[in-house]
């Protein structure tokens, strides 16, 4: 299980940022993880309900205090699990699992660009606290459908431009095409930066299909669905195309999202077999 450990953590904020999405801050020893950037943490949302799969959550920012450390999730109530997740009061107990799976591999000599899409913002934050200082002039493309998924992003190192495709606020449009202005403006260009994503699963397929057409360096988190969360259940299969070596099941066509990813290159997802 990557050496991941099962903990009982402590809440100390759960918070709603937006109408749509809140963020759960949780005290954990000072000697867990560390997490890197893009791996997830199992969060048992249901421990009532006898035989309920843990959810998986990227780590959105991981803090080390004095004499504790404090791990952030950004989520949204979409289901049973994380409206009860909503429920969570400072104090209450939650039990987890991680850091799990491969997080984001630093592309080397590029300024990073960092695109999250909805929710999908969470590991951008803790990805652009890692960056900041190899790389000061990076930046962070926000895009989301309509303003009540949008929320300020404060105590980040790099500056955001939001992309809203209802026009609420900032540019009018969605990821995709603001990414297109940057490249016309040269504010962007393909040997000297590289894109890291996560959203939803259409935005990272057009984003990479973007990535490869314009020769960026792309990659993306997947949010398929889990079961364990560790390798063993194989409900986190992703189609990979073909001639790619390192895949996990036996006809070299799939990879586990928990344990080979959720971070992949782009251009390696076989997008076509992709759940959306
Ligand atoms: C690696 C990883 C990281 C994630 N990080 C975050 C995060 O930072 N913040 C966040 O809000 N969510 C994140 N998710 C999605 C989150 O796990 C699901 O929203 C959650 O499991 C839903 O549980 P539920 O019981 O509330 O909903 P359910 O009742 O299980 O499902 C409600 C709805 O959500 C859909 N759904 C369930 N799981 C997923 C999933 N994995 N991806 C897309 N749709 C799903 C279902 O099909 C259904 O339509 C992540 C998923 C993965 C795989
Ligand atoms: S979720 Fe079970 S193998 Fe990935």
């Amino acid at each position: 299980m990557n050496g991941a450990q099962n903990l009982l953590v402590r809440v100390v904020e759960n918070r709603r940022l937006t109408s749509e999405i809140l963020q759960l801050r949780m005290e954990v020893a000072p000697d867990w993880g560390p997490p890197a950037p893009g791996q997830f943490v199992q969060v048992e949302c249901l421990p009532d309900r006898p035989f309920s799969l843990r959810r998986p959550f990227s780590i959105a920012r991981f803090r080390r205090l004095e004499d504790r450390a404090e791990l952030h999730l950004v989520y949204a109530p979409v289901g049973d699990g994380t409206r009860e997740m909503a429920r969570l009061a400072p104090g209450d107990a939650v039990t987890l699992v991680g850091p799990l799976g491969r997080g984001f591999r630093p592309v080397r000599d590029r300024v990073p660009v960092l695109v999250g899409g909805g929710r999908g913002i969470a590991p951008m934050l803790m990805l652009s606290d890692s960056f900041h200082r190899e790389h000061p002039k990076g930046m962070i493309l926000f895009g989301v459908r309509r303003s009540g998924q949008l929320y300020e992003l404060t105590d980040v190192p790099f500056p955001v431009r939001i992309a809203t495709e209802d026009g609420s606020a900032g540019f009018h449009g969605n990821v995709i095409q603001l990414l297109d202005e940057l490249l016309v403006t040269r504010k962007i260009t393909p040997d000297g930066h590289a894109l890291y994503a996560c959203g939803p699963n259409p935005m990272l397929h057009a984003l990479s299909d973007w990535a490869a057409r314009h020769g960026f360096p792309c990659q993306v988190s997947l949010e398929t669905l889990f079961g364990c969360g560790f390798g063993i259940c194989a409900g986190c299969a992703v189609p990979v195309r073909s001639g790619d070596e390192e895949t996990s099941d036996e006809f070299g066509r799939y990879r586990f999202a928990c344990i080979d990813g959720p971070v992949f290159e782009g251009d390696r997802i076989d997008w076509e077999g992709v759940r959306e």
